[in-house]
C-alpha cells in the first residue's frame, strides 16, 4: 500500500528514495548464503572439537600412558582455532554486510533529502508534502531494513535448527512410555530355545559381519561360541540382545521373533556380561544388586562362592557395603569381571549370555569357575563366547564362527572330528597351554 502512495505524492522523489532498496536486499541475500556456509562449517568443527574433548577425557589413562598429552592437546587446539576462525568469518561478514547496508541507505537518504530541499526551494513541493512523504517512507524502509538484517541472523539459526532436527528425527529405540515403567526381570527362569534363522548382518555398506547364520540352542542347554578375533562372535550377541537388528533372517526366543519385541522386553529376559566391564559408582552391594529383583541371602552367598568373591568381600573394610571406585576400594580387572558376572547370575533371568566375561581371570580359576557356574545354572539357557577354547568342552553345544559364517555346530567331540577349523583352534590352544604350563596341559588332556 505504501509504495503506490509514495509514487502518487511525488514519483521522482519516490524513485530516488527507493533506489537503494533492491541493492541492500541483493547484498543481504548474497551474504546470507555465505554466512550460512560459514556457520555450518563452524558448527561442524565445534561438534568435532567437543567429541575430541570427550574422547580425550574418557581415554585419559591411555593418553597419559602413551605420553601423548601434547598431541591430543594440539588436536583439540587446532579444532578450536578452526572453529574460532570460521565463527569470526561468519560474524565479520555479518558486520561488513550491515556496514554496506548502512552506507547504501545513508547515500539514498542524502540524495532523498537533497532532492527534497531542492524541490521545496523551487516550489515544486511544499514543506508539508515533504514531511508527509518522509513519514510514509519510514513505514516502508523500517520493516525492510529489519527484515534484511534478520535474514543473516536467520541463516545462523537455521544451521543450529538443522543440526537439532537431525537428532530429533532419530528414531527412538523404544517408542512407548513403557521405557519408564519399572522392568522386572523374569525370575524363576523358564528356559526356552534360542534360534538364529539365516541371519545376515552388516555394520555398514562395506563388508558383512555375519553371513546366513543358522543354529538352534535347545532351552536349558549350554552353547559355547568360539572363533578367531573378528569372526563375528560379539556381533551375534549384539543381535541377540537387540542392540542391532539383522538385515535379513530372524532370531527367535522361545519361537517368538525378536523383531516383534521391544528391545527392553528382550533384555529383561536375559542377563548379559560384555567384554567391557560395567561397574557403577557405589558400594559393592549396589553393584551386585543392580537390576536384581530378589534379595535372597542364600542365593547371594552361593553366587559369591561360585564367582570366587567371598575372599574379596571378607577382606574389604565394610564388606559388601564398601565403596568401590575412585573414592573407595580399587578392585582388579579380574575382580571387576567377577562382580559383574555375579550380578548377571543374581538376576536369575531365563537366558544368561557371557561375552568373554572371564577373560581377565587366570586360566585355572576360569575353568573351575565356569564348571561351577554351569552346574549351578542347569535349568537356564547359557550362551558364552570364549577365546580359551578348552572351556568350550564344558558346553552341551559348540558354535564355531569363521569370517562371519558358521563353520561348525555340534558337540565338542563331534566337532573335533568334523570341523578342521575347530580342531585347529583346539590344537593351537593346547600348544599355548602346554608352553605356559606343561603340568596343566598334561592334567587337562588326561
Ligand atoms: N561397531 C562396529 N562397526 C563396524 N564394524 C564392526 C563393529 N563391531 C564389529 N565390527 C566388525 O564386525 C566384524 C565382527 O566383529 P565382532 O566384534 O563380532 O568379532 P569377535 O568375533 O567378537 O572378535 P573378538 O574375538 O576380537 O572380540 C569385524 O570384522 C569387525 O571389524
Ligand atoms: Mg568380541
Amino acid at each position: 500500500m505504501v509504495p503506490p502512495v509514495l509514487f502518487y505524492l511525488n514519483w521522482k522523489l519516490a524513485a530516488l528514495s527507493l533506489i537503494g532498496l533492491p541493492l541492500t536486499t541483493a547484498i543481504s541475500l548474497g551474504a546470507s548464503r555465505l554466512v550460512r556456509r560459514y556457520a555450518k562449517h563452524a558448527a561442524e568443527s565445534n561438534a568435532e572439537m567437543q567429541s575430541s574433548q570427550i574422547d580425550a577425557l574418557a581415554q585419559i589413562r591411555t593418553v597419559k600412558l602413551l605420553c601423548t598429552e601434547h598431541e591430543v592437546f594440539g588436536q583439540i587446539r587446532d579444532l578450536a582455532s578452526a572453529t574460532l576462525r570460521l565463527q569470526l568469518k561468519s560474524t565479520g561478514l555479518t558486520a561488513v554486510v550491515s556496514v554496506l547496508r548502512a552506507t547504501v541507505s545513508g547515500v539514498a537518504t542524502a540524495l532523498f533529502t537533497w532532492y527534497g530541499w531542492v524541490s521545496i526551494l523551487n516550489q515544486s513541493m511544499t514543506l508539508g508534502g515533504f514531511l508527509a512523504f518522509s513519514a510514509y517512507l519510514r513505514y516502508l524502509t523500517g520493516p525492510v531494513t529489519s527484515l534484511s538484517s534478520l535474514l543473516t541472523d536467520f541463516q545462523v539459526s537455521a544451521v543450529s535448527l538443522g543440526r537439532l532436527f537431525e537428532y530429533l528425527d532419530l528414531k527412538p529405540e523404544v517408542t512407548s512410555q513403557s521405557l519408564y515403567a519399572p522392568r522386572v526381570v523374569q525370575a524363576s527362569p523358564v528356559a526356552y530355545d534360542v534360534e538364529f534363522r539365516d541371519v545376515s548382518f552388516s555394520y555398514g555398506p562395506t563388508g558383512k559381519a555375519l553371513h546366513s547364520v543358522s543354529f538352534v540352542v535347545p532351552g536349558g542347554s549350554t552353547l559355547a561360541i568360539v572363533g578367531a578375533s573378528g569372526a563375528g562372535k560379539s556381533t551375534l550377541i549384539r543381535l541377540l540382545c537387540k542392540m542391532d537388528v539383522p538385515q535379513t533372517g530372524d532370531i527367535l526366543l522361545g519361537g517368538e521373533s525378536i523383531r516383534k519385541l521391544q528391545p527392553i522386553d528382550v533384555r529383561s529376559q536375559m542377563s548379559a556380561v560384555w567384554q567391557e566391564i560395567g561397574l557403577i559408582r557405589g558400594t559393592l552391594r549396589q553393584n551386585l544388586l543392580l537390576g536384581v529383583p530378589t534379595r535372597d541371602a542364600a542365593r547371594l552367598k552361593a553366587v559369591l562362592e561360585v564367582c570366587r568373591l567371598e575372599e574379596l568381600v571378607s577382606s574389604l573394610p565394610d564388606g559388601l557395603d564398601s565403596q568401590l571406585g575412585e573414592a573407595g576400594v580399587r578392585v582388579s580387572g579380574g575382580q571387576r569381571q567377577r562382580i559383574v558376572l555375579a550380578r548377571a547370575l543374581l538376576r536369575e533371568s531365563a537366558l544368561l549370555i557371557l561375552d568373554e566375561a572371564t577373560s581377565n581371570i587366570d586360566g585355572h580359576t576360569e575353568s573351575a569357575l565356569l564348571r561351577d557356574l554351569l552346574a549351578m545354572e542347569q535349568q537356564r539357557t547359557v550362551i558364552y563366547v570364549t577365546h580359551r577354547v578348552h572351556t568350550a568342552e564344558y558346553a552341551d553345544f559348540v558354535l564355531v564362527m569363521h569370517h562371519g559364517s558358521v563353520d561348525g555346530f555340534g558337540t565338542h567331540s563331534t566337532l573335533l572330528s568334523t570341523s578342521l577349523h575347530y580342531r585347529g583352534l583346539w590344537k593351537a590352544h593346547a600348544a599355548i597351554e602346554q608352553a605356559v604350563d606343561p603340568m596343566h596341559a598334561l592334567v587337562g588332556s588326561a
